[in-house]
């Protein structure tokens, strides 16, 4: 198979072991380089730990893991190198209320890079254009609104310019436009720094249109994947229920979440 082939993401088998017990079992996946895949599925059916697998936070019980035809390394130097190339926005955002905007999309650049000082506020500058806050460099987290601050994660996510960029829940708390402003974003920054993304998402009629493959999982397993046209055309019980948001059907309740809320 030659270099141009091989798939961002290939997964093999893979079978992912929470707390004893199995989240996702036999998943085969490719993700093929430059496309925007999205992971649908019902809460704490193991969205969050499929990406934890990727990044190499979750060691898997069985199978194979592969970034660029790679496999996610174990020894945590080898682990730091391979993160370089993943970035990851997650739902909280993650932003240093005591730094600014610029100093926090500046840190993955002081932290894994020896540019000089004048090369990192030109690559930071470069950046905020890139998600539309040129001018907000000099502001802290706390005078940003929510989406300006999910933007600034994202700027600080493409930092170092990974190949493969991981997001999960990018649009939770934004409102419609801030959430649209998010998604075109994402497709937009996918396709001109040539990255492949991965996008975790409850929003489906926000996610499905700007991607080009759809996963759902469910009940432990992956249930489909396939083109955004082929999962609304699926007569699949499963992603029925799951796509009109239906309480019964197939998809069993997460009796573990449940017993966790009812203690707490
Ligand atoms: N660190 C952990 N130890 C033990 N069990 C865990 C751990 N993290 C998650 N789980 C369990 O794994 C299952 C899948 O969780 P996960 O966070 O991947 O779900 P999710 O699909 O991302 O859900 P959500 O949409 O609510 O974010 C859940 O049942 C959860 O309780
Ligand atoms: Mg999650």
């Amino acid at each position: 198979m030659s270099l141009e082939q091989t798939p961002a993401v290939h997964l093999d088998a893979l079978r992912l072991v929470r707390g004893g017990r199995t989240i996702l079992r036999e998943v085969d996946l490719r993700v093929p380089r430059g496309s925007i895949t999205a992971v649908l599925g019902p809460s704490g059916s193991g969205k969050s730990t499929l990406l934890a697998a990727l990044t190499g936070e979750l060691v898997p019980a069985a199978g194979k893991v592969e970034l660029f035809g790679q496999p996610v390394p174990r020894s945590s130097r080898a682990l730091l190198e391979m993160r370089k190339g993943v970035g990851v926005l997650l739902q909280g955002n993650g932003l240093l209320t005591d730094l600014t905007v610029g100093e926090n999309v500046a840190l993955p650049l002081r932290a894994h890079t020896r540019l000089p000082a004048a090369l990192i506020e030109r690559l930071v500058a470069f950046k905020l254009n890139a998600v539309g806050l040129r001018t907000a460099a000099d502001l802290y987290p706390r005078e940003l609104s929510g989406g300006m601050a999910r933007r600034v994660a994202l700027a600080r996510a493409l930092a170092l310019d990974p190949p493969l960029m991981i997001y999960d829940e990018p649009l939770t708390g934004l409102d419609p436009i801030a959430s649209g402003v998010i998604m075109s974003l994402i497709q937009r920054l996918n396709h001109s720094l040539g990255m492949t993304s991965i996008i975790v998402s409850h929003h489906v009629h926000e996610t499905l249109p700007v991607c080009d493959q759809a996963l759902v999982i469910a009940n432990g397993a992956l249930v489909f994947s396939g083109t955004p046209a082929q999962l609304q055309a699926s007569d699949d019980p499963l992603v029925q229920q799951f796509l009109h948001g239906r309480p019964d059907g197939p998809i069993a309740f997460d009796t573990a979440a449940t017993r966790r809320t009812e203690a707490a």
